[in-house]
């Protein structure tokens, strides 16, 4: 079974439990972040590998330029206009390998020794491990202290799958500092299509990150960078630097892909799809431990969740995977240390909801073990989660058609 995700937590042993669990035979895996495989369009994906293989002096086959193929980011600039980015054209899209090294061209941009960045209280795993490697300090999103630039997810943050509110974007851009805008699951707003990205209102500091990893398929490894205008060179010289260019023959798939597909059409699809998967593991987790709180997500695949006692996580996940259950440690996920309950990201998006019943039952059973004598937190319904004042609160959402 697939994986990813190395956490900041390997050290604790959480890497080496979570790829146990993903070769436990049986174990129903509500951790990681994996796109549905039932969504991957391999028939059209087949055909255009095929195509492209075929073409003529196999351009798919060859070395291509170092911001990527050219009808690819037009595509790109063509689809962002829409959302508002006015005016972008090719020349603006850095075709990278995925969202992972869009956020790492643009961090290597703006990553100076003892800088910092700002980020929400819970963030995104990989981009938290990325500026630890560049030594940068985390500060909160909401602190008056100006950091030297933002990472944000405004559309749908990961883990919550909560939308950033109108006050906070204004108040970030307020502040006139470059901004990472992660846009990775932005296609996948279930109330979508997604608000005018950050990145419309300030062209000359926010780099836009997005993926066709939550919308295609992850393995192609296709994703985005518009960076503004006087970073650009420099970005492009450092994604040089890093790899000469993205794989061509990805590329030109997504490309023929696009080409042959009405990808618009796709994403409704995808977003009932999802928002039902959500709202049918809300249900079996309100069902099977009604003391956790959690918030209905806006997007995403994923359900953020506040457990009612402190337990050591290490020692619940191990729980789980006996109990052929798996789940993320919410300490992956938090910018820097907490005290209070433990947390955790439940994925809805590659279990097949028929197993969201079972999977929660089991998830019950080794809570149970696993919070014995554990301090308890206080009991809590649903909607009382502790939030960022810069997410906004979810509406709940009309019951998918
Ligand atoms: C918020 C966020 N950003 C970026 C990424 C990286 O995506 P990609 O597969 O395009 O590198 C992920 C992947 O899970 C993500 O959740």
């Amino acid at each position: 079974m697939a994986m990813k995700r190395p956490t900041a937590s390997d050290a604790d042993g959480i890497d080496a439990l979570t790829r146990r669990a993903a070769a436990t035979p049986g174990l129903i895996q509500l951790g990681g972040g994996l796109p549905s495989e039932a969504q991957f369009p391999r028939a059209d994906l087949a055909d255009s590998f095929l195509r492209v293989l075929t073409k003529q002096g196999a351009p798919a086959l060859q070395y291509g330029w170092p911001e990527g193929l050219e009808s690819l980011r037009r595509r790109i600039a063509e689809r962002l206009a829409e959302r508002g980015l006015r005016g972008l054209t090719a020349a603006d899209v850095i075709v990278t390998n995925g969202a992972q090294q869009a956020i790492a061209l643009a961090t290597q941009v703006l990553a100076g020794s003892g800088q910092s960045v700002a980020v929400d209280a819970q963030s995104y795993p990989s981009a938290l491990d990325l500026f630890a490697s560049h030594g940068l300090r985390r500060l909160p999103l909401t602190s008056p202290e100006r950091a030297h630039f933002s990472y944000v997810m405004p559309a749908v943050t990961n883990p919550g799958g909560g939308t950033m509110t109108k006050v906070a974007r204004a108040a970030l851009l307020a502040r006139r500092r470059p901004v990472i805008e992660d846009d990775a699951y932005g296609d996948l707003l279930f109330a979508g299509p997604a608000p005018a990205p950050l990145a419309a209102s300030d062209p000359k500091r926010v780099f836009f990150v997005g993926t066709f990893s939550k919308t295609l398929c992850p393995g192609l490894r296709v994703g985005w960078l518009i960076v503004p205008p006087r970073w650009r060179r420099r970005a492009l010289r450092l994604k040089q630097a890093a790899d000469l260019q993205s794989n061509s023959l990805a590329q030109a798939v997504v490309d023929d892909y696009l080409a042959r597909h009405d990808f618009e059409r796709r994403l409704p699809v995808l977003r009932r799809f999802y928002r039902r998967r959500a709202e049918r593991l809300a249900s079996a987790v309100r069902r099977a431990i009604p003391s956790w709180r959690f918030e209905l997500p806006a997007g995403g695949f994923g359900v953020w969740i506040e457990t009612d006692a402190a337990v050591d996580e290490r020692r619940f996940l191990q729980a789980a995977v006996e109990e052929r259950v798996s789940f993320d440690p919410g300490t992956g996920f938090e910018a820097w240390p907490t005290r209070g309950p433990t947390t955790l990201r439940l994925c809805f998006s590659l279990a097949r909801p028929t197993e969201f019943e079972e999977a929660t039952r089991r998830l019950a059973r080794a809570w149970r073990r696993a919070a014995r004598g554990a301090p308890h937190a206080g009991r809590a319904r649903e909607g009382t989660l502790r939030r960022s004042r810069w997410i906004a609160a979810p509406t709940s959402p009309a019951p998918a058609p």
